[in-house]
């Protein structure tokens, strides 16, 4: 499969944009597990014209990770072409317009999904965007504003007629937020319009490597992306990679893998940041990995885990976890 002259492996599992979760560590580190794209967060186009520095920061790749692809939302066309100018600078393999973050303070000001309510202006930033930088420019929306407005497999059409060089749907609409089960029918169906030539990426609740393939097998997507299910488990994509590649589950990391590449995350995360900073950024991997499930009263050491404010006393309580009591 390819996404411009990108080339990828077959069935290809792609690391989904994810606002203070896709750091460059995070992504790091699902590469290393498989992962065959990676995307950073998305990054406000105006913010970005203004010079912001933590914004920019948002910027940084590195090698090991490529190929990335650079997340941009706004809601202006000139905003938005003046910004991927300067995120190509950064040196991407891909530019990609977020026209589905469904959240009020995006979606409210019509930038992200809020652009599915005003699809002229989504594909009139589209095309600018496409025109004013030599990189492969691609989408990423939901399936519509609502359940009135399942407009994805018109609206792909129009993308794909903007000159995008792939598009990811996630298969919920505006109105449905995270809530309610992901519909991949639709995805489905924008895959198999005859019209449709570009790669189409599927997304929404793949959390099993039997989920993954039955995406690929149903759906006929020519890759996925998972999100919520890499947090607090970049393992994940191995885990997928193996089932895709051989129809088994893979030998399962020992518990004491699965900590010390949770130890690596937040380390790499306190040398991104600071040591405060990082901790508090990893904390949600903390909150949601599977690693410590299963251990019998655990509660007490979880509230303490994400608690902790320094790297002593969190690697302290995570040594103090061990094997026996997830055995018990
Ligand atoms: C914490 C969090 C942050 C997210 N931030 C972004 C983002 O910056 N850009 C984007 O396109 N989608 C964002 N999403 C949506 C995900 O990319 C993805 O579409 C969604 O979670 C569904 O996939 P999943 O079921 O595999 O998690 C975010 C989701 C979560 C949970």
């Amino acid at each position: 499969m390819n996404i411009s002259n990108i080339h990828f492996p077959d069935k290809p599992l792609f690391l989904a944009p994810m606002e203070d979760v896709t750091d460059p560590a995070f992504r790091l580190l699902c590469k290393r597990f498989g992962a065959d794209m990676v995307y950073t967060e998305f990054i406000s186009a105006d913010a970005l014209i203004r010079n912001v520095k933590r914004t920019e920061q948002k910027l940084t790749i590195y090698d090991a990770e490529r190929p990335v692809a650079i997340q941009l939302y706004g809601r202006e066309a000139d905003a938005m072409v003046e910004a991927a100018k300067i995120a190509e600078e950064a040196g991407p393999e891909i530019i990609d317009l977020n026209f589905g973050c469904p959240v009020k303070k995006v979606a409210g000001k019509g930038a992200g999904a809020g652009l599915l309510r005003d699809i002229p202006k989504m594909l009139q930033i589209t095309s600018e965007v496409v025109k004013a930088v030599k990189l492969p420019v691609t989408v990423k929306t939901r399936l519509g504003w609502d359940d009135d407005n399942r407009v994805i497999v018109e609206l792909a059409e129009q993308l794909q007629d903007c000159g995008i060089a792939a598009l990811a749907i996630h298969g919920r609409t505006r109105a449905q937020m995270y809530r309610g089960d992901a519909d991949w029918s639709l995805i489905g169906e924008v895959k198999n319009n005859q019209r449709m030539h570009i790669p189409i990426i599927g997304n929404g609740d793949v959390t099993t490597p039997e989920g993954a393939a039955e995406c690929f097998d149903r759906y006929g997507v020519d890759a996925i992306m998972i999100g919520r299910a890499s947090i607090g488990r970049p393992w994940i994509f191995a885990e997928m990679k193996h089932y895709l590649t051989y129809g088994e589950w893979m030998k399962p990391l020992l518990f004491e893998e699965q900590k010390a590449i949770i130890k690596q995350q937040v380390l790499d995360s306190v040398n991104w940041l600071d040591e405060r900073r990082g901790i508090i950024h990893t904390r949600r991997h903390l909150a949601s990995t599977p690693v410590f499930k299963g251990i019998p009263n655990f509660k007490e050491t979880r509230i303490a885990m994400l608690r902790a404010e320094t790297l002593e006393e969190l690697f302290k309580i995570l040594d103090s976890v061990l094997e026996q009591e997830v055995l018990l």
